[in-house]
């Protein structure tokens, strides 16, 4: 077993999503939490990892000066600075993601892919996507169980109910060698998929999964945002 104590891992950060079901009408990786940004809570996360060494935000076409910013302001509180790139986010998540990995370094040996939506992701799941990449896994995700029973449902109708023991919520950082997520990425018909190891599986590549944390929790509705407030200052607080 090679354990390396170079930062040879890549963050990738979309934020370049509109935000449409928080309905702030301003792209959400850019709404601010007691004056930080989900851009910068996330990126200040990602930055105490010390085998991250090159950060790639992928930004809305008119934030990209505002990104910079965000950089620098997580870089200063954190104290420490790290190679980065800011470049055009797409259409979308998929095409954002892509557009990020046109500037993936050589000396970039896993990338993990992380959104901005999840200010709070805890050291430890950084730690347990890298441990498994290190083992050898090609792709790797963070899961946590599921509470509610999930159903099938259409035209409001039940289809069928499905055995909760077997499912679980997926999470994000997602972790990949760098030629796998490249190679995922490289298909001429990349169809959309709301996370990166959806393509994995497209491709017939395994994917292992870790443990996430409920702290993890992705922005996406008024409530959320409500709820991560309330975290935000009860963190702060202690
Ligand atoms: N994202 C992106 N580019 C897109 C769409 C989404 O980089 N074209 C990013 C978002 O900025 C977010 C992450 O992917 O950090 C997860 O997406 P989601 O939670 O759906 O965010 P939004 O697309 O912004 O929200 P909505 O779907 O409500 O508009
Ligand atoms: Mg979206």
């Amino acid at each position: 077993l090679q354990v390396s104590a170079t930062a040879d891992v890549c963050v990738v950060i979309p934020a370049a999503g509109l935000g449409e079901r928080l309905g702030l009408n301003q792209p959400k990786a850019f709404v601010a939490i007691k004056n930080w940004s989900l851009l910068s809570l996330s990126i200040k996360r990602v930055l105490e990892i010390e085998r991250v060494g090159h950060l790639i935000v992928a930004a809305p076409s008119n934030f990209k000066e505002e990104s910079l910013s965000h950089i620098d302001r997580a870089i200063r509180e954190v104290g420490r600075k790290i190679p980065f790139d800011v470049v055009e986010g797409g259409e979308t998540r998929t095409d954002s993601v892509k557009n990020s990995l046109l500037v993936l370094d050589q000396l970039d040996r896993f990338v993990l892919v992380h959104d901005a939506a999840r200010p709070f992701v805890p050291k430890q799941v950084f730690e347990n996507v890298i441990e498994k990449l290190d083992q050898g896994a090609k792709v790797v995700i963070p899961v946590i169980p599921v509470s509610d029973t999930i159903k099938t449902v259409e035209n409001s109708k039940v289809v069928n109910t499905l055995d909760r023991a077997k499912l679980k919520a997926v999470q994000t950082p997602q972790g990949f060698a760098r030629e796998v997520l490249s190679e995922i990425y490289a298909t001429s018909d990349l169809k959309p998929t709301t996370d990166d190891a959806g393509l994995a599986e497209l491709a017939g590549i395994s994917v292992t999964t870790v443990e996430g944390s409920v702290e993890s929790f992705k922005i996406t509705t008024a409530f959320d945002l409500e709820l991560a407030i309330d975290f935000f200052n009860r963190k702060i607080s202690k």
